[in-house]
């Protein structure tokens, strides 16, 4: 562990208390106290207490559901930390809410990630650190520096405990061919690709899936899994064409509505998905969770010290800190 002797600080809303302290814990360095309570009506009510004056302080504060509550946290600890005066402000957002709403792609709808971005950097974000972000291009909404950082090292390793022969990796749709591209050729694997139609916000339609996935182990791999549709359909469907085993390797858990359910009814090995939103303690025993905290200890150790944060990507699994 390092002992810092300059100044940087943790501090943490709501979001993922357990991921908060395994950063911490990582880089041996204590959460900065704070009150993030509410008032009687519902109203954030923030205080902090420690005197951050001229700190690098890392806000950690992903804005997993509910959504909107864990942004408006997020804004007003910002908001805070600017008026106290600190030295530099980043929002490290593990989980970066609304990023699908990166476009209009139809009339009279809102971009939504980027009024997201806006707040940020209105309410004294100076900089930005999240990881495997919907659309990578949500970089360009911010006039600040963000660090995009990937699970992908950490799912793999986790990946490969399976020891599974001559995978395939499956992307479960045109969107994520980038992802499955690059653990393919991390695993020197071949790709198959779903053809996956979106026709409401929690249903989906899948006929096709381009290449031959008969006697493969399947490796299908997303950003994240919202209502499960998108992954328990592409499971089915390499299972219908003779898919051997089926290993799902996902950055962000989600899980609304009916996830878990289907997730336990679908004909899925192993789902491995990292711990940058908490896991409800009802999922089904076949999610496995392996951990951000040491990726994102790294970073934040490499930021405050001016190091490169790209070079991490190029001897993770992260040594300790220090
Ligand atoms: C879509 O573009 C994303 O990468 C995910 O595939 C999608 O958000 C997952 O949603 P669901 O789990 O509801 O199918």
């Amino acid at each position: 562990m390092t002992s810092y002797s300059d100044k940087i600080s943790l501090i943490a809303g709501n979001a993922n208390p357990a991921l908060a302290e395994a950063i911490s814990a990582e880089l041996g360095l204590p959460l900065a106290k704070a009150h993030v309570g509410r008032f009687p009506d519902g109203e954030i009510d923030i205080k902090v207490e420690e005197d951050l004056r001229g700190t690098d302080v890392f806000v950690l504060q992903p804005t997993n559901p509910p959504v909107n509550e864990n942004w408006a946290e997020l804004l007003l600890l910002l908001d805070t930390l600017r008026r106290a005066s600190a030295g530099r402000i980043t929002a490290v957002m593990p989980y970066f809410g609304y990023a699908r709403k990166d476009r209009k792609d139809e009339g009279r709808v809102p971009i939504s990630a980027k009024v997201v971005a806006n707040t940020l950097s209105c309410s004294g974000a100076d900089r930005v650190v999240t990881i495997d972000m919907h659309a990578a291009q949500i970089q360009g909404f911010f006039d600040i520096p963000v660090d995009h950082l990937y699970s992908k090292p950490i799912l793999l390793d986790a990946v490969k405990q399976s020891g599974l022969e001559q995978p395939l990796v499956v992307s479960p749709d045109v969107g994520g061919i980038k992802m499955a591209r690059a653990y393919a050729k991390e695993l020197d694997a071949d790709l198959a690709i779903v053809d996956k139609r979106r026709v409401s916000g929690s249903e989906i339609v899948v006929e096709h899936i381009i290449g031959d996935v008969k006697d493969r182990n399947i490796i299908i791999v997303d950003d994240m899994i919202s209502t499960g549709g998108s992954i328990t359909e592409a499971a089915r469907i390499v299972r219908d064409q003779g898919a051997r085993q089926v290993v799902i390797a996902v950055s962000h858990g989600v899980f609304a509505g009916p996830a878990f359910e289907r997730i336990a009814n679908a004909p899925v090995d192993r789902l491995l998905v990292t711990d940058t939103i908490p896991l409800d303690p009802a999922a089904p025993a076949k999610i496995e969770v392996v951990s951000v905290a040491p990726l994102l200890a790294r970073a934040i150790h490499n930021i405050h010290s001016s190091q490169s944060v790209s070079s991490l990507f190029d001897r993770l699994p992260v040594a300790p800190v220090g």
